[in-house]
């Protein structure tokens, strides 16, 4: 995602947090000044130039046609998403690991859940998650990759990122509230089943499956052949609400990884 997105995951379980992972998350933040979560969600974006080895731990390349993740086939050296997510749940709940250590372990994990949601981010068709992919989306020259990480939800909420990424926290926290308010019980039951903290592996691989079928069955499936005409419109329509769902997801999901870790 860009980072309005990554900045609604965090807003969204920043406000779930029990009392004890808010004051945990409170007092790694405060080492570099920060108050809240999204103020560094997009800290793994932002120092990815100067770290290239780190660029493969934000996605999984697991092929378009395949039914799912293969660690074998898809992350064999061990430095994918579906890896380094769980690794730094780990670091982060290791309250024997120095404080600074984990507070860079939190911002992985923000950061991760956010993109491992990302339907292209677990996914490759020999176009790099669709980074190939060129298009022009509402009057932009853009890419399937980058529509999916921005385009789609600024299109649906008016959110516009800045060319320096900076964009309004207010704005999108307002946002990341509104999509919050709308969740209902079951919904959320159903993000977090019971004792799915327990094994954070497993649902970092079930969360990339999720995530890879709704890359096949929507940003591929509804993309058309030949995109003439107002095709942005239709496809929009298809995108939004998956979009909106994963980040609602992400959010509900990412709450409960932390009061997991910091319980
Ligand atoms: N580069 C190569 N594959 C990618 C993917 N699935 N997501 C983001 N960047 C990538
Ligand atoms: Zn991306
Ligand atoms: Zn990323």
């Amino acid at each position: 995602w860009g980072p309005e997105g990554h900045a609604i995951v965090a807003d969204i379980a920043q406000r779930h947090l029990t009392p004890a992972a808010a004051a945990e998350v409170h007092q790694l933040l405060a080492l570099e000044g920060k108050t809240r979560l999204d103020q560094v969600s997009s800290w793994p974006d932002e120092i990815r130039r100067d770290h290239p080895e780190t660029g493969p731990w934000h996605y999984v390349d697991i092929p378009l046609r395949a039914p799912d993740y293969n660690r074998r086939r898809d992350c064999p050296q061990g430095d994918c998403i579906v890896t380094k997510l769980p690794h730094y749940v780990r670091v982060l709940a290791d309250r024997k690991a120095s404080p600074k250590v984990r507070l860079e372990a939190l911002k992985w994990v923000v950061h991760l859940v956010g993109d491992i949601h990302q339907p292209l981010h677990n996914n490759d068709h020999d176009d790099k998650g669709g980074n190939t992919v060129k298009l022009v989306y509402f009057g932009e020259q853009t890419n399937l990759h980058r529509i999916w990480d921005t385009g789609i939800l600024e299109q649906a909420t008016g959110l516009r990122m800045q060319p320096d990424y900076s964009f309004d926290h207010a704005a999108t926290r307002k946002i990341a509230v509104g999509m919050d308010d709308a969740i209902g019980a079951a919904q959320r039951a159903r993000w977090t089943p019971a004792h799915a903290d327990k094994d954070i592996d497993a649902e970092a691989v079930r969360w990339s499956d999720q995530a890879h079928t709704l890359a096949r069955d929507v940003a591929y499936a509804d993309l058309p052949e030949r995109r003439v005409g107002d095709w942005e419109q239709g496809y929009q329509a298809k995108a939004w609400p998956v979009v909106r769902t994963q980040l609602e997801a992400a959010g509900v999901r990412l709450g409960a990884v932390l009061n997991a870790a910091l319980r």
